[in-house]
């Protein structure tokens, strides 16, 4: 796979960096890629059109109206592309990206574009490090993107630091590698839905009960999903972990009640289910409208059991693919298969605490997959590369 006919819209600001962008012209047509360019007003500061339309092969626009009355389509532009590169992306256009502000050509074709979108950020030391500019490249990771990061070295202020924006043939490795990831479209037209890290069951205002789950495995396999061109619903209890790609529809929840109620909002229109949260078995009878004060030497807490979301999804399984985890200290695979068959399920993965670097917080895994007449064991690995086996364990159970 190379990009090869694949279209790159190229979104140029106003930074110094803006010269580099004719070298990551260059490697992308020398590569097949058919490239288009557009830029801020500012970028024509430090660009010309005409030394970019030359390279790219096609006029670089950057006005939504053109000197004889017409206008360019930033809509037209923004669905023509399969992968849009904002480069090099000031702070203020970095900015107006997160937040909306739709005031040129740049920004209305970024809003109006439904391909992946990658950022090379370029500006001054400071203003790389200024908590605005980290938290809008939070802010675009959140929202799907992929941030190229500033690298180090001297800046155009005669600073040195981090600022730079990547050197053009690192952003075309990026792309390349990006295409080459997704070009296994397994799970093309699939809907799948993921539980994902721990509940929190409210005690109080302040207090909760919940578990140590990181939420790593699901956003993995989320992720690994999204890449196999499945419509992902993601459905989290609280966690630190971000999504990463935009094929990911994440819902947050914070109960297993919530997390309940939001899994069936969408049950009926999933084709693989998969039930990676750590869902709290059980909840207090009742919430403290109060801070609870520590007036007694002991304190109890009346606890009902929780709905099991997986359980139900079993019960009202009909065409879904349902795939749940166990986490067991002890008789591992009888309890997994109990579970397998309790919650009606087509397959199980097997996680042991026994086995140091698997399960909960840890970023590796060792599972095994039971179905009801396969077993397959599975080596110590990262996350990523278990989401990787079992969804490839799916899609031959499944896609057979
Ligand atoms: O019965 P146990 O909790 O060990 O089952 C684990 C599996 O069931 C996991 O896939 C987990 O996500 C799911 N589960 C659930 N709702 C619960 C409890 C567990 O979906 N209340």
């Amino acid at each position: 796979m190379t990009i090869a006919g694949k279209k790159i819209l190229i979104a140029v600001s106003g930074g110094i960096a803006a010269y580099k962008i004719h070298f990551l012209i260059r490697y992308l047509i020398k590569k097949g890629a058919d490239v288009q360019v557009i830029m801020t007003p500012d970028a024509e500061h430090f660009v010309t059109k005409l030394s970019l339309s030359t390279l790219s092969k096609k006029p670089v626009y950057s006005d939504f109206y053109t000197e004889n009355g017409t206008w360019n389509s930033h809509v037209e532009l923004a669905l023509w592309a399969d992968l849009m590169i904002v480069a090099p992306c000031t702070a203020n256009t970095l900015a107006k990206m997160v937040n909306g502000i739709c005031d040129n050509l740049v920004i209305a074709t970024y809003m109006s574009a439904k391909c992946p979108v990658f950022i090379a950020p370029a500006m001054d030391l400071d203003m790389y490090q200024h908590p605005s500019t980290k938290k809008n490249l939070d802010l675009a990771e959140s929202f799907g993107h992929t941030i190229i990061p500033a690298e180090s070295g001297e800046l155009a202020s005669g600073l040195i630091g981090q600022g730079r924006m990547a050197e053009p043939e690192t952003i075309s490795t990026q792309i390349e590698a990006f295409f080459n990831e997704n070009s296994n479209q397994s799970l093309d037209g699939k809907t799948v839905l993921i539980t994902a890290g721990p509940t929190y069951e409210a005690i109080d205002p302040v207090r909760f009960i919940g578990n140590h789950s990181s939420g790593k495995m699901g956003f993995s396999l989320a992720d690994e999903a999204a890449k196999r061109g499945a419509k992902v619903i993601l459905i989290s209890g609280p966690s630190a972990e971000k999504v990463s790609h935009q094929n990911i529809e994440i819902h947050k929840v914070v109960s297993a009640k919530e997390m309940f109620d939001k899994v069936f909002e969408f049950y009926e229109t999933i084709d693989i289910g998969i039930a990676s949260a750590a869902v709290a078995d059980y909840t207090p009878k009742m919430v403290a409208s109060e801070k609870i004060k520590k007036n007694d030497e002991s304190f109890s807490i009346e606890l009902i059991k929780n709905p099991d979301i997986l359980k139900t999804m079993g019960e009202q399984k009909k065409h879904q693919f349902l795939v749940g985890f166990a986490l067991e200290t002890q008789n591992e695979e009888e309890n997994a298969l109990g579970k397998l068959h309790k919650k009606n399920l087509d397959m199980i993965v097997l996680n042991s605490l026994r086995d140091e670097g698997a399960g909960f917080k840890n970023d590796t895994n060792k599972i095994k997959i039971f179905t009801q007449t396969d077993k397959k064991e599975f080596d110590l690995k990262s996350k990523e590369s278990v989401a990787k086996d079992i969804l490839d364990f799916v899609e031959n159970q499944y896609l057979k």
